[in-house]
């Protein structure tokens, strides 16, 4: 099977330098290799990590806040060009593996895949967004101005902008609709997310749910939730793992999925077959008490994530 692979060292999104270091650092673990040698992908894309240079300003004056939005210019373009890369891999038919970067990366990836598929197969695609947060405020609900706790607002047109400069380029070929979210493992959402979900009728299973129901009964309602046959995007945040396996991340919160549950979540979305493109994001090698074991660490867990999603484990 062919895979297209688009690695992002981008940490716009969000103020943590590291998360940059994502990609070759998952690469240089081996993920790459497996993924072809052992599980028999063919690989496309696979040569460059991009940082997007010409793309990304070089100084904080160069890319004031606009609607409170952080470096809103750089992520903008950048995920512009991220759609553009994605969107080239699925038209042809390849499942597209992303790696991040931050989760504001998936403003590029899920736009990308929306319009490949509508046009591919004249298909709405279902996004499974598993995180600890819902990454859905609007510019004027966040407290943060980050990005990267944007990119569903955006998405799903709940936020809007017309200047192309601030992600105006987002037509409604690259949006997903409301009905087809669903998240896995929240537990540290915003008063005004909170609102948004509500108000929207939004599909989330929160920690709470997964304690009650435990993952196989969540991840169950989660695909019915979605319907049989509907393509799939998982976007997958480290961070929705427990600390205990992922702890070099921006935004760590405790009481988290165990490896296993996030492993689990991967396998079930894989076999659905239905999966046409994965995101790993949030993986900052810089950051932890101690960096050299948490960095492994959390290394590890982001490609066990990810080959689960592609397949590695069922038999
Ligand atoms: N809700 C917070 C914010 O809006 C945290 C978002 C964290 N997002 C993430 N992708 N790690 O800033
Ligand atoms: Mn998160
Ligand atoms: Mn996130
Ligand atoms: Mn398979």
């Amino acid at each position: 099977e062919d895979l297209g692979i688009v690695a992002v060292g981008f940490s716009g999104g969000q103020g943590k330098p590291g998360v940059d270091a994502a990609p070759t650092a998952l690469i240089e673990s081996g993920l790459l290799t497996q993924l072809r040698d052992e599980l028999g992908y063919n690989l496309h894309g696979h040569d460059a990590v991009h940082s997007y240079p010409d793309l990304v300003a070089t100084s904080a004056d160069q890319d004031p806040p606009h609607r409170g939005m952080k470096n809103p210019r750089s992520v903008s373009a950048v995920t512009r060009r991220i759609a553009d890369q994605v969107y080239s891999h699925a038209r042809e038919g390849r499942l597209v593996l992303t790696l991040g970067g931050d989760h504001s990366i998936a403003i590029g990836t899920i736009a990308g895949s929306a319009k490949a598929v509508r046009e591919r197969l004249g298909r709405d695609i279902a996004v499974i967004w598993v995180d600890a947060h819902a990454d859905i405020n609007t510019p004027e609900t966040s407290d943060s101005g980050n990005v990267h706790g944007m990119p569903v607002s955006f998405l799903t047109g709940l936020a809007r902008e017309e200047k192309e400069e601030f992600f105006g380029w987002l037509k409604d070929e690259h949006r997903i609709s409301v009905k087809k979210l669903v998240y896995i493992g929240l537990r540290d959402v915003d008063a005004g997310e909170k609102k948004i979900l509500r108000e929207n009728g939004i599909k989330a299973f929160s920690m709470f749910d997964i304690d009650r129901h435990g993952i196989g009964r969540v991840v169950e309602m989660a695909l019915a939730h979605i319907g049989n046959d509907t393509p799939i995007h998982l976007s997958f945040d480290v961070d929705a793992l427990d600390p205990m396996w992922a702890p070099s991340t921006g935004t760590p919160v405790r009481g988290g999925l165990t490896l296993r549950e996030g492993d689990y979540i991967c396998e079930s979305v894989h076999q659905t077959g239905s999966l046409v493109a994965v995101d790993l994001v949030e993986v900052n090698p810089r950051l932890a008490s101690d960096v050299d074991v948490g960095a492994h660490e959390t290394v590890r867990a982001g490609c066990s994530i990810v080959r689960c999603a592609l397949g590695e484990s069922l038999l």
